[in-house]
């Protein structure tokens, strides 16, 4: 664990647009920067990072928050070691507070399945060097293979025993647990307490995720029959989706920025034998076709994806499919067909690095040529065949999102179909427009959402108000809890009225706004129903008056993720800024009106709670005439007439609120 005050100095150095920019293409506009969004399928930039907040946040998926909660989600990492990870980028020492027993005790699974993981990826290494099975029959292979030993060492290559459970037991010995070894697939135990290695008699790769960290393996059988499968893999787990990782990303993210392209292969041999012959900027889909997550781990370090395909028949119109999918992300896609019969592998394998470079520099292609001329290959001069090509290309081409991308394809492939490009254009716009149609409803839907959107409950474990304690219903409020809330974490600590001392002349402070927005809430009996919010309001209602507390500083650096990244989530909101404010006002303006928005939010807090009661009551006199009772409904109609008072009340000074706009 990770104390407090290193926590400060480590948000304190890790500045928003540094920590974003490793990982995102940032551009300026304005006081801010914008980009593609990492974690959705962003179109135009949606992500935006303000320098001055020190956060970031994506307008259309939400995502977002301090540069901890960026590296959170963009490592997948949790909390504590996200803080690491940037504590080591900013050369910060950190003070580790010693675990309690209880937090030891609920070190997530994750965590525990990596530790394993990781345990036996250097448990395979061993025993591939040390063994004398893993010697003599794995690496063997591997350098009968031609894999160097050091890339062996660096992809981390290693050898299961053939002994039924040779790793389990050696994992038993060194204290880890069954049920990590079988959440993470290293072993399968089976009712009657047997217990098997899943890898056995066959060589490890072990696949990294975007971190380095081992999530999973493959293992490869040496034996030729038949019988046995060639690959095994790690099943799925709650640290391995097959579909979301790529094998060799880790090693190959640096390359790929580097030379703002990236190869895309089939296999882990693939890529060890490009990565071999120099080429390190490949990573392979690992046997299936591309999917969506994949595309977008490749995009958050270039535009420009190249995919080498084996010189067979079935393994070009496999790479058809998939590809599209890449163009819809605005990508640019190449082509390279190797010779007939060879794999990246074994290409890579018989020529040295300057020539596999250039052989891939006279062959690439790009995508859409590429196609265009292989489906006229097939078409021949069968009409038919040809019409149907006609469709598909156009289809492909539609999906391109540059409209100058666009026209110079449509230009090209009228020359290379002989279709005049009038009609090329008019076909391709047609379909682009029925799917813009499709896409502008599902968009304005995702805009109402954004507008609408209050962040993620947050699971409390606090005792409700009215002492409920586990399933907390959400509040009907949380709204315009919300929208005070935001002052909380924004202007908790800022005073809201002073008093000149009449003696000493000396200001003194009469409120701060944490305390304004509690005890007004308090005269009506109200208090915010959401336990997390409301101990945020307790917090910051007991240190407003220590020195040097700044709310917006406190909540952010929050030894509670939740609570950091909901101040994250609050302070970002530029819709609710724009409630009050003209859009190009500056900030600033927020807090010269601080006074009257407040009286607002706090009224309009009210006047939804009066209501609801309002309507409670009125469903009691409903039932109480249908229960045929006088004295309960005049009890009630009095309540009525009381709360509607009220809301008169409320309503007129709402009333006079609203001239802020
Ligand atoms: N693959 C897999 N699981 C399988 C089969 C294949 O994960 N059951 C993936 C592996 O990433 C493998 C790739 O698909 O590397 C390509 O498969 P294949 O060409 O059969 O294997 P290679 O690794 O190329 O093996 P080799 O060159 O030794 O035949
Ligand atoms: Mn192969």
């Amino acid at each position: 664990m990770i104390d407090q005050p290193t926590i400060d100095r480590i948000l304190d150095a890790a500045n928003i647009v540094d920590v974003v920019s490793e990982f995102v293409t940032l551009r300026r506009r304005g006081v801010n920067y914008v980009g593609l969004c990492p974690f959705h399928t962003d179109k135009s930039p949606s992500f935006y990072v303000s320098p001055a907040k020190n956060i970031c946040k994506c307008f259309a998926c939400g995502e977002g928050g301090t540069s901890v909660h960026f590296i959170m989600k963009h490592e997948q990492l949790n909390y504590f070691d996200a803080l690491r990870f940037l504590a080591k980028k900013y050369h910060i020492d950190i003070q580790e507070r010693e675990l309690s027993d209880r937090e030891k005790q609920i070190q997530s699974d994750r965590e525990s399945m990596l530790i394993v993981n990781s345990w036996a990826q250097t448990y395979f290494t061993t025993q591939l060097y040390e063994h004398i099975e893993g010697k003599s029959i794995g690496l063997r292979y591997f350098s009968e293979r031609g894999f160097r030993e050091d890339i062996i060492r660096k992809f981390q290559l290693g050898y299961s025993l053939e002994q039924k459970d040779a790793l389990y037991q050696e994992a038993v010995k060194k204290g880890y647990k069954k049920e990590y070894l079988e959440k993470t697939g290293l072993i399968v135990a089976y009712e009657n307490g047997n217990v098997n290695d899943r890898f056995r008699g066959r060589v490890i790769f072990p696949v990294h995720g975007l971190s380095g960290k081992v999530v999973a393996f493959g293992g490869r059988t040496l034996k030729k029959d038949d019988k046995t499968a060639k690959y095994v893999n790690s099943p799925e787990s709650a640290i391995y989706h097959k579909s979301n990782e790529l094998y060799g990303i880790f090693f190959a993210k640096q390359a790929i920025v580097k030379s703002d392209r990236c190869f895309l292969v089939e296999g882990y041999t693939d890529v060890i034998s490009m990565y071999q012959a120099g080429i390190e900027n490949v990573v392979a889909s690992s046997g299936t076709a591309l999917t969506q997550p994949q595309i977008r781990l490749i995009r958050r370090f270039t535009n420009n994806v190249t995919v080498l395909y084996d010189g067979d028949a079935a393994g070009i119109k496999a790479a058809l499919r998939g590809i599209d999918l890449i163009l819809e992300e605005g990508m640019n896609v190449k082509v390279v067909l190797l010779p007939d019969g060879e794999d990246p592998d074994s290409f890579a394998r018989k020529n040295n690095a300057t020539r596999f470079a250039e052989f891939i520099q006279e062959n690439e292609t790009d995508f859409i040529r590429f196609k265009t001329r292989l489906l006229l290959e097939e078409a021949g001069s069968d009409p038919i065949k040809r019409s149907s090509l006609i469709s598909d290309i156009i289809k492909t081409v539609a999906i391109i999102p540059d409209n100058i991308a666009r026209s110079v394809y449509i230009r090209e492939c009228s020359t290379m179909m002989e279709i005049e490009e009038r009609i090329l254009l008019n076909e391709v716009n047609k379909l682009r427009l029925q799917e813009g149609e499709k896409q502008a409803s599902v968009s304005r839907a995702a805009q109402k959402q954004v507008e609408n959107r209050i962040p993620e409950p947050i699971p409390g474990n606090m005792p409700h108000p009215e002492g409920e304690t586990e399933h907390a219903k959400p509040s009907p409020f949380e709204a315009y809890e919300l929208a005070l809330l935001k002052y909380v974490v924004k202007y908790g600590g800022t005073d809201l009225y002073k008093e000149k001392d009449p003696e000493t002349q000396e200001e003194k402070v009469i409120q701060y706004v944490a305390e304004y927005i509690k005890t007004e809430l308090e005269q009506d009996d109200l208090t915010f129903f959401t336990p997390t919010y409301k101990q945020m309001l307790d917090e910051c209602v007991n240190l407003c008056r220590e020195e040097g507390f700044i709310a917006q500083r406190y909540f952010l650096a929050h030894p509670d993720p939740n609570v950091s990244r909901l101040a994250a989530n609050l302070i970002s909101e530029k819709y609710q800024l724009s409630k009050y404010h003209s859009k190009h006002r500056e900030l600033e303006q927020e807090e010269d009106v601080l006074k009257q928005v407040l009286a607002k939010e706090l009224y309009s807090f009210k006047n939804a709670y009066i209501q609801h009661q309002i309507k409670e009551v009125q469903n009691k006199i409903k039932q109480a005439q249908q229960e045929n009772n006088p004295e309960e409904i005049l009890a009630f109609m009095k309540q009525l007439e009381q709360l509607n008072m009220i809301k008169r009340v409320i309503s007129k000074e709402l009333g006079e609120r609203i001239v802020i706009n």
